[in-house]
């Protein structure tokens, strides 16, 4: 069984054999239900990208204090290295890697990043598959990350303007064949307007069969 926390906006926490944090921007994200002083770390983090709302920050934070292994695509593993980060894994788009006995694969995110380039993961953990779309819109190929990883689960941004809106999303969780998505990186500010009830309308406008889960932040989900 693996735990899903939502910590607010894309700041994801994977309990299992091993603790993931994904995104984990907790200092000033409206959304986190916790301080940076209450986080208690994780043995590995993955930031997505270099925007200030994904976390890289926390993560150098928490890693310097708690331990813990930065993921990243490999500019930005750099960055957290020169950083003061001992440990780091830099790696690219291409197929799983393994890091602590957990299986990381990064994908394409179609977005920008200000280090490096941006990225989406899936994570293998304890035989469960997560992926975690990062920031993105949504691009074909996504087919091809559902046929390769077969996610048990995705978490995907639904908020528009600089991600995918409801409507993306729904054509995403078409794509991916994906039966269970928990949606993100809506509501934080004004301008992320998407909503997670506009998406189930559209998933059963479609018929397409997926459990839409809307989780609270600082609420769990059991895989
Ligand atoms: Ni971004
Ligand atoms: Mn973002």
């Amino acid at each position: 069984m693996v735990k899903v926390t939502f910590l607010g906006h894309s700041a994801f926490l994977l309990e299992g054999s091993k603790r993931v944090l994904i995104d984990p921007w907790i200092e000033g994200n409206p959304q986190s239900p916790i301080s940076i002083d209450q986080c208690k770390g994780a043995d590995i983090y993955v930031v997505t990208h270099a925007h200030g709302d994904h976390g890289l920050d926390d993560a150098i934070k928490l890693a310097k204090s708690h331990g813990g292994t930065i993921v990243s695509i490999y500019e930005i593993a750099m960055e957290a290295g020169n950083r003061g980060v001992e440990k780091t894994v830099g790696a690219n788009i291409g197929g799983f890697f393994e890091v602590d006995c957990v299986k990381i694969a990064l994908t394409t995110a179609i977005h920008s990043s200000p280090i490096g380039a941006p990225t989406g993961v899936v994570v293998e953990l304890d035989g469960k598959r997560i992926y975690h779309a990062g920031d993105t819109g949504v691009f074909y190929d996504m087919r091809l990350i559902g046929e390769l990883y077969k996610p048990d689960l995705a978490l995907l941004p639904i908020g528009g303007h600089f991600v995918m809106g409801p409507l993306e999303a729904a054509k995403a969780i078409e794509l991916l064949g994906v039966k269970k998505v928990i949606p993100m990186h809506y509501e934080t500010f004004p301008v992320l307007k998407g909503r997670p009830e506009e998406l189930k309308e559209l998933l059963r406008e479609r018929g397409l069969d997926c459990e839409v889960i809307i989780l609270k932040p600082g609420e769990s989900y059991e895989l």
